[in-house]
């Protein structure tokens, strides 16, 4: 039984990601809500391992199966010893990417069939579904701008594709992405929010802590107010 509050965060390269689940986690903390910050691909040992496989310079080579199936390990090891068990103590869990990730970027991305990437989600999680997912919605070119710009250690296996600005099927691999998570948030209305991520951090993260609000005044039956602590 999920008891606690599970908040995923998705978006394209350089949306903000990382920078926010930090921000909420402190804010979140700071209010004196027991809070978990995870992430994707990673957060396990074997997670770890794996999520140098899969990001690694020199790995380029990995086929979309096994890349498939590497993230669906990642996941179902971070849902077993983290995600999972926090939430069964009643915690908030937030976590940067989870499987909206795959489906936007092995699906959607790279074409691989829907019912075969449901099945891994789904065989990957279980009844492990987010309670609320932010979606970090930036221009294509000002995400991969911030990504390279901040990002010294370009580990990214994925880079190439967007900066090379790779073609599947006769469209850009970044493009089939973001209309891939498009795609994801119209059909899970409930579930996905969708912030402008364009503009600077302090306006985002207020429009976040006004859902955070809403949503877990109405998950622990009394009023949250969070307070910014700097
Ligand atoms: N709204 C923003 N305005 C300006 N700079 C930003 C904004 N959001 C993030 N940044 C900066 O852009 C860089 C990338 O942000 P961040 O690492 O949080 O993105 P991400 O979504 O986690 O990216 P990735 O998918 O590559 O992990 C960071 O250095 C961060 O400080
Ligand atoms: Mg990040």
């Amino acid at each position: 039984m999920k008891e606690g509050f599970f908040i995923t965060l998705e978006g394209f390269e350089g949306s903000g990601k990382t920078t926010l689940a930090k921000i909420i986690y402190k804010t979140l903390l700071k209010n004196g809500l027991n809070t978990v910050l995870a992430k994707e691909p990673g957060g396990t040992v074997i997670g770890d391992k794996i999520r140098k496989i899969l990001l690694e310079r020199g790995n380029e080579g990995l086929g979309y199966k096994a890349e498939l199936l590497l993230f669906t390990a990642s996941r179902a090891e971070n849902v077993r010893i983290n995600i999972k068990p926090s939430l069964e103590k009643g915690l908030i869990v937030i976590c940067d990417r989870y499987f909206d990730s795959t489906t936007a970027y092995q699906g959607f991305g790279r074409g691989i069939d829907m019912s075969v990437i449901d099945y891994f989600n789904n065989f990957a999680v279980e009844d492990i579904i987010p309670n609320l997912t932010l979606f970090l919605d930036v221009d294509t070119e000002i995400g991969l701008k911030r990504a390279t710009m901040f990002h010294k250690n370009l580990e990214l296996r994925f880079e190439d594709e967007f900066i090379q600005k790779k073609e599947v099927n006769g469209k850009l691999f970044l493009e089939r992405v973001r209309d891939g998570y498009y795609q994801i948030a119209r059909q899970n209305p409930e579930r996905i929010k969708i912030i402008d991520a364009n503009r600077d951090i302090s306006m985002l993260t207020e429009d976040i802590i006004e859902i955070l609000n809403l949503k877990l005044s109405e998950k622990f039956k009394r009023d949250i107010i969070l307070k910014l602590h700097n």
